[in-house]
């Protein structure tokens, strides 16, 4: 615990008293109805993730406005007085289990579009590119909207003072309507809101201090901004510092930090990003002499980072959204000595992000390494009515999640794995620079093999030492293998499977200029990596030939990830050949033939680097069935063939918890 003393410090943040110094960042769960009226999805939600010691929880961007303030469909809302009774049950099941409750009111800007509807709103009148590929349209307010659009969030910080939160938080981040007024990107005004970062953060101030009128000044106010967006034709370090400190002057409690801006995709820090992603930026803002205590999020997926970031005095809280979601519980943990317990966000939004920005608000929000999150209604887990004999066979997230609940619910747990534990999960995080998270993922696996109730055999199975062993139930976790193509049958030294490179990358020495063919998210991060190292790399792909171009090589991945990676490359002079397959392969160079015209060009390159999918359905699981009425298969042994069934560590690790959850 002494190791993590700053961060279990009791805290004050304006007139509020925390317990810690871990905060819950705000994420849109789209928890609410159709009307914006709370559920008791969204009780349930907040509660269990209240439960785990977080000292305060910020309820998630919160419309002001039942037009165009909202988002996405069940965005929660707050503009009419009905909707107060839903918000302080909400308030009420944060509040029960010990944190402190904040709601956080948005009017959305121009993320609106994402939503599909018309039009969107903003300081000026332009059109954008949303996504890089369709122009949208975005119309500027009149003064008279503006002072609409104060007294809205005034109305609604009344309303979320009467629902009986401790606080609201303002949005100005994220490229939300406030961000957007901040940004010279999209302010062009020449009047009072526009020119000057003074300027330009007006609004937002006035939001302020039309929200300390309609509740008192006493009433805490967060304000959050983007304090750099990394991008130069957005908001500066020096113009996030200006805007800090005029907000400071209102009297806000305390400053919510993030970074990034549409253009970057960097708000949602991706695996490929260092996590800690805005330190510089909460740092530079302290050494400007901000003083109010900043809130700091972005990629604090280990106590040790938060303790660390705390202790230099860079922030005084550290906000944890996706890791919250992967685990809300660690400061339970850590205080029950169970810090090696915490289960780590990877930093794939792939459950979280992935869902929402996948328009389909019917899922909400789900995390790939919590199979509980957000699921607490109807998911629970209970000890076993029967102790069993349960053999995993394979040690990849799926097998060693299925063991690891399992042997929680008080089942014996044998487990075989005939390589090393942490399966294709090596492959996946082939790079520390890029996919670390991935071998903190298998670090916490291996960690939660050595609990009591399981074994681990270090031997591959067979059909005839696991029928020996007596077992009630057999859960074949197994994987996939990689399709062998006919290129590397030729036996040529410069062609080489990605699913080998990716074992043991230092092994290879390929070359100058290296060709990927396959257009899947893996081999993108792949072509990131070589290109980080300084190599030419051309990416051949079947896919790309629709009206999303590029944008369809990678889709695999969830959106912000995809958009991340997409620029990454971009900016390190990654080539594409698309809608075209490798014809032939030589020593020097490779065919290409275009799959509507039939043309073909040869492109030289020094080596080869070919995926072609990946295939499951192990001969055990039908020699097993044939013996035994209990077996049962998970995660990538499932697949017929990647690429064309996208499977990942989530989907492993959630058929893992099912079979383990219902044995
Ligand atoms: C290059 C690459 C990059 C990837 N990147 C990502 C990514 O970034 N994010 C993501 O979510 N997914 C990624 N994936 C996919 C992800 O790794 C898989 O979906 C996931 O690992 C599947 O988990 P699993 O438990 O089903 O199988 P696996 O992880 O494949 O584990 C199966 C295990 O079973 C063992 N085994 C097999 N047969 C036997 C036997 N008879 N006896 C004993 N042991 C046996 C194997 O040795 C292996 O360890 C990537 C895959 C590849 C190939
Ligand atoms: C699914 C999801 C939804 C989010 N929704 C909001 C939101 O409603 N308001 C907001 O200010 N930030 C939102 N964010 C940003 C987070 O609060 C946080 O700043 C960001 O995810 C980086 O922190 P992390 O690395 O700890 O996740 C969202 C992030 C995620 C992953
Ligand atoms: S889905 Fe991925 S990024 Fe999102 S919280 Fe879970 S592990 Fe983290």
């Amino acid at each position: 615990m002494k190791q993590f003393s700053k961060l279990l410090e009791h805290a004050k943040m304006g007139p509020l008293s925390l317990d810690n110094r871990l905060i819950m960042a705000p994420m849109g769960s789209l928890n609410a109805d159709s009307n914006g009226y709370i559920t008791d999805n969204a009780l349930a939600f907040y509660s269990s993730q209240a439960s785990g010691g977080l000292s305060m929880v910020i309820v998630e961007c919160t419309a002001t406005d039942d037009n165009l303030s909202r988002g996405e469909d069940n965005v929660m809302c707050l503009y009419e007085n009905g909707q107060v009774t839903g918000m302080a049950r909400l308030a009420s099941a944060i509040k029960d289990q010990g944190a402190v409750a904040i709601l956080q009111l948005c009017h959305i800007g121009h993320q609106l579009s994402l939503a599909d509807r018309k039009e969107s709103l903003g300081p000026s009148t332009m059109f954008e590119m949303q996504g890089g590929i369709r122009p949208f349209p975005i119309r500027g307010l009149t003064i008279a909207e503006i002072n609409q659009i104060i007294d809205d969030f005034a109305k609604a910080a009344w309303r979320a003072k009467m629902a009986g939160f401790d606080g609201i938080e303002i949005h100005g981040a994220i490229g939300h309507l406030i961000n957007m007024f901040c940004s010279p990107q999209y302010n062009h005004r020449t009047d009072k809101y526009g020119g000057t970062p003074e300027n330009r953060i007006r609004f937002m101030v006035e939001i302020i201090e039309a929200c300390q009128k309609s509740c008192g000044k006493d009433f805490p106010i967060i304000g959050r901004i983007c304090g750099d967006s990394f991008d130069p034709v957005d908001i500066s370090l020096e113009e996030g510092i200006v805007h800090a400190k005029a907000l400071e002057k209102t009297g806000i409690v305390a400053l919510h930090l993030v970074g990034g801006d549409s253009n970057n995709v960097r708000v949602i820090n991706a695996q490929y990003d260092v996590r800690g992603d805005y330190i510089p930026t909460a740092k530079a803002m302290k050494e400007a002499g901000v003083k109010i205590p900043i809130i700091l999020d972005g990629g604090f997926t280990t106590p040790e980072l938060a303790e660390e970031v705390l202790r230099a005095g860079y922030a005084d809280f550290i906000g944890i959204g996706r890791p919250a979601l992967a685990d809300p519980a660690w400061i339970k943990k850590i205080k029950a000595g169970r810090r090696d317990d915490i289960i780590p966000c990877m930093r794939c939004t792939m459950g979280c992000v992935g869902t929402i920005a996948g328009f389909n608000a019917a899922i909400g929000l789900r995390c790939s390494v919590n199979p509980l999150c957000n699921c607490t209604n109807f998911r629970k887990v209970e000890p076993a009515k029967e102790k069993k004999r349960i053999c995993v066979i394979g040690g990849g997230p799926g097998g060693m999640e299925a063991a690891r609940l399992a042997a929680e619910r008080g089942h014996e747990v044998t487990l075989y794995e005939k390589r090393k534990l942490g399966g294709t999960m090596h492959e996946a995080g082939f790079s520390d620079e890029l996919k670390g998270d991935i071998k903190i993922l298998i670090d916490y696996y291996v960690r939660q093999m050595n609990k009591p109730g399981i074994t681990v055999i270090e031997d591959e199975a067979t059909a005839e030492k696991v029928l020996a062993g007596n077992y009630d139930a057999v859960i074949v976790a197994t994987g996939a293998v990689p399709v062998i193509t006919k290129f590397e049958k030729q036996g040529l030294a410069n062609v080489h499977s990605i699913y080998e490179y990716c074992g043991n990358p230092a092994a290879y020495d390929l070359g100058e200029k290296v060709v990927i063919a396959g257009g899947c998210f893996m081999n993108l991060e792949v072509a990131q990596s070589l290109l980080r190292a300084g190599k030419k790399v051309t990416v051949v792909s079947r896919r790309g030939g629709g009206m999303m171009g590029v944008m369809e090589i990678g889709d695999d991945n969830s959106s912000p990830q995809q958009q991340r990676l997409m620029i990454l490359n971009a900016q390190k002079g990654i080539k594409y050949k698309l809608a075209k397959d490798v014809a032939s392969v030589t020593e020097t160079g490779v065919t290409l033939r275009d799959l509507k015209t039939k043309a073909e060009e040869t492109i030289e390159c020094d080596s080869l680097l070919i995926c072609r999918g990946y295939t499951g359905r192990p001969k055990i699981y039908d020699e097993l069935l044939k013996e035994m009425s209990e077996v049962y298969l998970i995660g990538d042994s499932k697949m017929k063939i990647r690429c064309n069934d996208k499977r990942n560590i989530g989907d492993a690790i959630l058929e893992g918890w099912q079979i383990a959850n219902r044995i």
